[in-house]
């Protein structure tokens, strides 16, 4: 891999930014000089993160915002104060993500929680952060989404919410990660003459907090990769010359590689997006 450019002057967001993957891009953006924005939602967590960030780099530009990317009504306000006292955005990086319980769980505002915090968060973000993107470019967005997309339902934009299958946190989880790299698709159609590239990858199989408490958390432990080495794929995608031109593609390991036969469909890219407008509107009645 080439060397990564100096990022003096470039401000980066990244959403989930206190700890894991996200904490380790973050680390290794602010290395090369840019300023970096971490959208957390744990005041506690995100100070510590802070911290220990200006202790291992004393030059450090970091700060934090509190976001729940669960919650529209959150979202919306993170993205006003980011418009508000920003005056520019070089990269988004929607990196924050979980995988819900067992049980269904459906958010304050009616969605299932874990497409609501993986994916219509950061769809409703990118769109109020999108005036600044294409002010400061070029720019670059990057979803972190996962190979387990790949395991989606091709009709998966028939029953969003799993309110017509049967819940499994599984299939919520590979479903909110297609619709992450489904997402990125449209984007980049839609930012092709904005000079705004929007891609996707998956990070590998990483231990960080994302398996915390699993059963088979000791069992991956041997498998597993570091966080830091799950941060690459990000780190590159945010970073390299190689890929300045390249847009609505999906990559892991820093290499460009196949997605979900259908994410890349016109139709169903242009119908998530009017089905995710939608439920904004529904949501935050605008
Ligand atoms: N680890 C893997 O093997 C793996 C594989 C494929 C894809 N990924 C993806 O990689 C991304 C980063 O995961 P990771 O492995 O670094 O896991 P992690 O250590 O659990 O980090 C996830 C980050 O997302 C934040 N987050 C979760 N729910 C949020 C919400 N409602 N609002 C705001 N922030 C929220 C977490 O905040 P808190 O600290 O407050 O919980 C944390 O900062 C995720 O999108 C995940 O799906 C991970």
């Amino acid at each position: 891999m080439e060397e990564l450019s100096d990022l003096t002057g470039k401000t980066v967001l990244i959403t989930g930014g206190n700890t894991g993957i996200g904490y380790c891009t973050a680390h290794a953006l602010l290395k090369r000089g840019a300023r970096v924005i971490l959208g957390c939602r744990s005041d506690e967590k995100a100070s510590e993160a802070v911290r220990r960030l200006r202790e291992e780099i004393p030059s450090a530009a970091v700060e934090f915002e509190l976001v729940d990317l669960s919650s529209l009504r959150s979202v919306q306000d993170f993205g006003d104060e980011i418009i508000r006292q920003e005056e520019r955005l070089d990269v988004l990086i929607l990196n924050g993500g979980a995988m819900a319980t067992d049980s269904r769980q459906r958010t304050r505002e009616g969605f299932e929680r874990t497409f609501a915090t993986n994916y219509l968060g950061h769809f409703h973000l990118t769109n109020l952060l999108l005036p600044l993107l294409e002010k400061s470019a070029p720019s670059r967005i990057i979803a972190v989404s996962s190979a387990a997309h790949k395991m989606a339902s091709s009709n998966f934009l028939d029953d969003l919410q799993l309110d017509k299958n049967s819940y499994g946190k599984f299939r919520a989880y590979c479903q909110s990660k297609m619709c992450q790299v489904t997402h990125c698709c449209e984007l980049a159609r839609r930012l092709k003459s904005k000079n705004v590239t929007a891609n996707s990858l998956h990070p590998g199989v990483i231990a960080s907090e994302f398996f915390r408490g699993r059963w088979y958390e000791s069992i991956l432990k041997w498998v597993a990769r570091s966080p830091e080495k799950g941060a690459a794929t990000s780190i590159y995608l945010a970073t390299s010359d190689d890929v300045k031109d390249v847009t609505g593609a999906y990559f892991t390991n820093c290499k460009q590689v196949s997605s979900h036969r259908i994410a890349n469909d016109r139709e169903i890219g242009a119908k998530l997006w009017s089905l995710s407008e939608e439920f904004v509107k529904k949501a935050l009645g605008s």
